[in-house]
């Protein structure tokens, strides 16, 4: 069944755990992630990144959406990293009703003029908004460590972006970053900790992939309760496609299992196995 973010994350929250979000690209991930996340009964939500929906259209919304209807569990349909006002208008034509505003390449009163009006366009549309402040950069991105200080969430700054704004879930940058880890991952938990105590809205993580378990758990502690994984799921896919198969369902199959295994080892890491079942009481 199709639910809010909202919802799934005050229930994580309140549950002391954390919900998965999932990029996905196409029938494949789809089916990956709510398979994963049936056979544990867990709450999850799909993500589509601005290029799988400059690639997958409207078609790819459709796909999510009928395959949340069909789940046995919550999921909702969340539109990752927008920056862009027309991709936000198309996809709540199209039905979606969770996005990500990102104006996070922009100067800090850029960044909160740009998500205050999206953000008041979408609450019109019955929808929530995920925004960044700071900026989470890639693992190619090479920045020395006073950069890679300065991208990072200022506590005071959040709560005042949160208040203009009026976002309803905020995504932190304390050390993480998209893609692959360079060297060990470090984490700013002073920082985390400082967020959580000046702002009161869910927190999120970006670029879950290859983040050690110990570390995801402490972040589960300081109140982060999603966190985006996509870089290990197309690994995942990668390497399926790097057998050799000779029939494209063979492929396909061996996709799906693949990626299935990823989520559901990061959902039994997140904690939300069974909060479908808390859920739907
Ligand atoms: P990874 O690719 O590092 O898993 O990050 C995903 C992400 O944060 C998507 O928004």
């Amino acid at each position: 069944m199709q639910v809010s973010s909202a919802e799934l994350l005050a229930a994580a929250r309140s549950y002391q755990c954390a919900v998965g979000a999932f990029n996905i690209y196409n029938l494949e991930g789809v089916k990956a992630v709510i398979g994963a996340a049936e056979a544990l009964h867990s709450p999850v939500v799909l993500q589509i990144h601005p290029a799988a929906l400059t690639f997958g259209e409207r078609p790819l919304i459709a796909l999510c959406l009928a395959a949340a209807d069909q789940a046995t569990v919550p999921v909702s349909i969340h539109l990752d990293h927008c920056s862009s006002a027309d991709a936000i208008s198309l996809a709540l034509e199209a039905g979606m009703r969770s996005i990500m505003v990102d104006g996070s390449q922009l100067d800090y009163e850029a960044n909160r003029s740009f998500t205050s009006e999206q953000t008041a366009q979408i609450h019109t549309r019955g929808g929530v908004v995920e925004a960044e402040l700071g900026r989470i950069s890639g693992s190619e991105d090479g920045l020395s460590v006073p950069e890679r200080e300065a991208r990072m969430t200022d506590p005071i700054l959040a709560a005042d972006y949160v208040a203009q704004t009026g976002v309803d879930m905020l995504a932190v940058c304390i050390g993480n970053v998209h893609g692959r880890y360079r060297g060990e991952v470090q984490f700013d938990f002073g920082r985390l900790a400082a967020i959580r105590k000046s702002v009161s809205i869910p927190l999120v993580l970006h670029g879950t992939s290859g983040v050690p378990n110990e570390l995801v758990r402490r972040c589960i502690d300081l109140g982060v309760c999603k966190f985006n994984v996509n870089t290990e799921l197309r690994e995942a896919y990668m390497n399926v496609l790097r057998q050799t198969h000779h029939d494209l369902i063979d492929v396909m199959t061996a996709a799906v299992a693949a990626m299935q295994a990823v989520v559901s080892e990061k959902l039994r890491l997140f904690n939300s196995v069974g909060l479908a079942d808390a859920l739907s009481k």
